[in-house]
């Protein structure tokens, strides 16, 4: 996947642009393919929340026709928020430490700056295809929201343009799926993606789907990276849970 000219498909308004990836695969042939918006009104971030979508934010789904294998698609958030964050780490001209939240949320001083929504999408063919939708606060940022939020231009103290982002970004994402390899590279990616996680070897607090909460020790990653959390003086594989902020001191 080394085309450098993408399509990219720019809108005014749309609901969602990864709504929008779905409906692209009726009427384009070529991927993958940038669909990019300047304001959403039914912005989505995971767990079905709403994701705040003003003008001057990069909103972009990068939709993609593949053949990875199922068990495999999961890490695809670990390749992209690499990618992501290093595209971001372009614009830190102050050094500020910047997190990788298990498993695909971006942080800066404890506050995130950009998320991931990773959907598979229906076809009418024997194709496959992925949304890649991402999000970042560039300019604005939610007063209010599951976990604190900030933008670039305040940590950056800096304007950000989108179509800037959108290529550094679209270059580091191309680069960083070709090198994952279909898997054959996930250890290194996994490798990779440590020495910037958020919070491992300290407490957290994490939401289950259940909606029980649990505090424990983020000790590692498995294989798979799956969150290995320490508590009760047991190690638990966590999949599909989230760390959130509040911790109560273990
Ligand atoms: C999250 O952190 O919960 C994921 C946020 C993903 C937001 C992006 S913005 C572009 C794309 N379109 C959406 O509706 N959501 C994703």
């Amino acid at each position: 996947m080394n085309k450098a000219n993408i399509d990219i498909i720019i809108l005014d308004e749309i609901d969602s642009t990864n709504n929008e990836a779905q409906r692209v695969l009726d009427y384009k042939s070529n991927f993958p393919l940038w669909i990019i918006a300047d304001e959403q009104t039914s912005g989505r971030g995971r767990k079905n929340r709403y994701w705040f979508s003003q003008k001057g934010n990069f909103m972009g789904t990068f939709v993609l026709e593949h053949k990875i294998q199922k068990q495999y698609i999961p890490h695809l958030s670990f390749v992209v928020s690499l990618a992501l964050r290093e595209t971001i780490e372009d614009f830190n001209k102050d050094d500020k430490e910047i997190f990788l939240k298990w498993p695909n949320d971006i942080i800066i001083k404890n506050s995130k700056c950009a998320g991931i929504l990773i959907e598979s999408l229906k076809s009418n063919s024997d194709k496959e295809y992925l949304a890649i939708g991402i999000g970042v606060n560039l300019i604005n940022h939610p007063s209010k929201s599951s976990f604190k939020a900030t933008s670039l231009k305040k940590e950056f103290n800096t304007n950000i343009s989108r179509d800037e982002f959108l290529n550094k970004l679209n270059k580091n994402l191309l680069a960083k799926i070709n090198f994952w390899k279909m898997g054959e590279n996930f250890p290194k990616i996994l490798d990779d993606w440590k020495r910037f996680a958020y919070k491992i070897n300290e407490n957290i607090s994490m939401l289950l789907p259940t909606g029980e909460k649990i505090d424990g020790k983020f000790s590692d990653l498995n294989n798979e990276g799956g969150l290995i959390l320490s508590y009760n003086g047991e190690n638990r594989v966590f999949y599909a849970a989230e760390i959130i902020e509040e911790l109560k001191l273990v």
